[in-house]
């Protein structure tokens, strides 16, 4: 069950030194991190490739941490299956690479994990709002999907308020592209109630006082 009376952070991989993946992943959960998040692109819906199926799959073996999968794929619906089959318990998918969301949602829940849907830094919070009832979680992107360590846009984050407005009380709202300890309180204090991090936390020295500072 996923509550929201605290903020999860989401540390994201792609940030992590993957010739030592495993490491990476105890680490930030020994510094107090509850999810993992693992950013997967397909080189069509933004211009980056990273993850896949196998590599969540040898993940899910070596850890119990919730996975929490963000897809920035075109054709999320042919794939989410198998994303789920490997072992996420979160799929997030794009909004904007969707032909039909409400298709994709049925699909995410058929397989019994829970439910993300995502917008980019141009698309209005409102397009969303016919699916806040269906899903567990609204990702809200405060840099153009693709790549780690780039700038915060404040501008993206002020779509938080009127989503939280709009959303049943038990959605999460979730943060994602340059977060640290200042951008972290912004969210948080518009709504946030969960903050993917990933430059952030490891390009830091001490995982755990990085993590901290997110809380
Ligand atoms: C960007 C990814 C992010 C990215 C965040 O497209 O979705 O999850 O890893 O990296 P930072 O925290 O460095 O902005
Ligand atoms: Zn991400």
């Amino acid at each position: 069950m996923i509550t929201m009376d605290r903020v999860i952070i989401s540390p994201s991989i792609l940030s992590a030194d993957f010739m030592n993946l495993e490491q990476e992943i105890r680490a930030v959960k020994d510094a107090g991190a509850e999810w993992i998040h693992i950013d997967v692109m397909d080189g069509h819906f933004v211009p980056n490739i990273t993850i896949g199926i196998p590599v969540v799959k040898s993940i899910r073996r070596k850890t119990d941490m919730f996975l929490d999968v963000h897809l920035m794929i075109e054709n999320p619906e042919k794939f989410v299956c198998e994303f789920a089959q490997a072992g996420a318990d979160l799929i997030t998918f794009h909004y904007e690479a969707a032909e039909n969301p409400d298709r994709v949602i049925s699909l995410i829940k058929d397989c019994g994990k829970k439910v993300g849907i995502s917008i980019k830094p141009g698309t209005e919070s409102n397009r969303i709002f016919p699916y806040l009832k269906m899903v567990d979680l609204v990702l809200v992107m405060t840099v153009e999907p693709g790549f780690g360590g780039q700038e915060f846009m404040h501008d993206c984050a002020m779509k938080i308020p009127s989503i939280k407005e709009a959303a049943p009380e038990n959605l999460i709202i979730q943060v994602d592209g340059g977060i640290n300890n200042i951008t972290s309180k912004i969210c948080k204090s518009l709504g946030a109630s969960s903050l993917v991090a990933g430059s952030y936390i490891y390009g830091s020295c001490d995982y755990k006082k990085a993590v901290e500072s997110l809380l």
